[in-house]
């Protein structure tokens, strides 16, 4: 018997099965940062099921004749319902082909990968993870921030700014000691903004709005807690983006040089 768990064999079956349906993470963009593991998979896909937000470069990977279906979701524009999704997952699994999941990012943050893995589990499919670099660390790369750093972050925490209650999930940890990452808060900047300062942190903690992280079209916005809503609904268009806060946002690069031009 095959050890399965291997990364090596994710993409086979043992002989008269079918093939275990892949999860895979597509990254935050940049066809360059997905794993060698996901090139694999979709280079082998027969059918792939991908979210709105991953790139034509990387669904190019797949075999010409492979079957492409968008089952993404973007703001304002619900393409197709959890229920519904996985249902499509279930009935293409049973075909018997060879079935890539492709979801932005790490299927297993933010993306409801949980939910799909536990619905085809639940009707005897096999599934596999091929995690994907998640935004946070693409961005945070990009930027050059550093997501921990001695003295000014022990940590990192990743919120999404739609709790399933609506509301702003902050958790009850002191936010100062780490540094915060808002996923989905595209269009609530200023109600986390307030949120954070009225969990205590500074006015001036500096907050950083990166939009299409890791792309060709990537932009950011630098600011504070007290305008980076006003700057961005000024400077930034209506890409994904992720709100990074904290005293580690302060050692982005462009920050220190304005810093030292103005002779701070
Ligand atoms: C449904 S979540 C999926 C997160 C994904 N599973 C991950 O691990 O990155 C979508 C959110 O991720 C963030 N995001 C994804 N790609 C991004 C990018 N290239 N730049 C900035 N934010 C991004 C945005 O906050 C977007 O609203």
């Amino acid at each position: 018997m095959p050890d399965m768990t291997s990364p090596r064999d994710l993409l086979f079956a043992p002989p008269g099965e079918n093939p275990p349906v892949l999860l895979v993470g597509a990254g935050p963009g940049d066809p360059d940062l997905l794993t060698m593991a996901a090139v694999k998979a979709l280079m082998r896909a027969e059918v792939v099921l991908y979210d709105a937000l991953v790139g034509p470069e990387i669904l190019a990977l797949a075999p010409r004749d492979a079957e492409r279906v968008c089952v993404g979701k973007r703001s304002g524009n619900h393409s197709m319902a959890q229920a519904a999704i996985n249902g499509l997952l279930l009935a293409k699994a049973r075909t018997g082909r060879r079935v890539v999941r492709l979801k932005g990012g790490d299927p297993l943050l933010f993306g409801r990968g949980g939910e799909e893995m536990q619905h085809l589990q639940a009707h005897g499919v096999a599934v596999k993870v091929i995690p994907g670099v998640t935004a946070a660390l693409g961005c945070a790369a990009s930027a050059g921030v550093p997501l921990t750093h001695r003295g000014l972050a022990s940590g990192v925490t990743l919120h999404t700014a739609h709790g399933r209650d609506g509301g702003l999930p902050l958790g009850s940890a002191d936010l100062a000691e780490h540094t915060q990452v808002v996923y989905m808060g595209r269009d609530r900047i200023g109600a986390v903004a307030a949120a954070m300062m009225a969990r205590g942190l500074p006015p001036d903690t500096p907050a950083l709005v990166i939009e299409n992280g890791t792309l060709p079209q990537e932009r950011r916005c630098l600011g504070t807690l007290a305008d980076i809503a006003e700057r961005a609904a000024a400077e930034l268009s209506d890409g994904p983006a992720l709100i990074m806060v904290g005293r580690t946002v302060g050692l982005m690069p462009v920050l220190v040089r304005e810093m030292a031009d103005s002779g701070i």
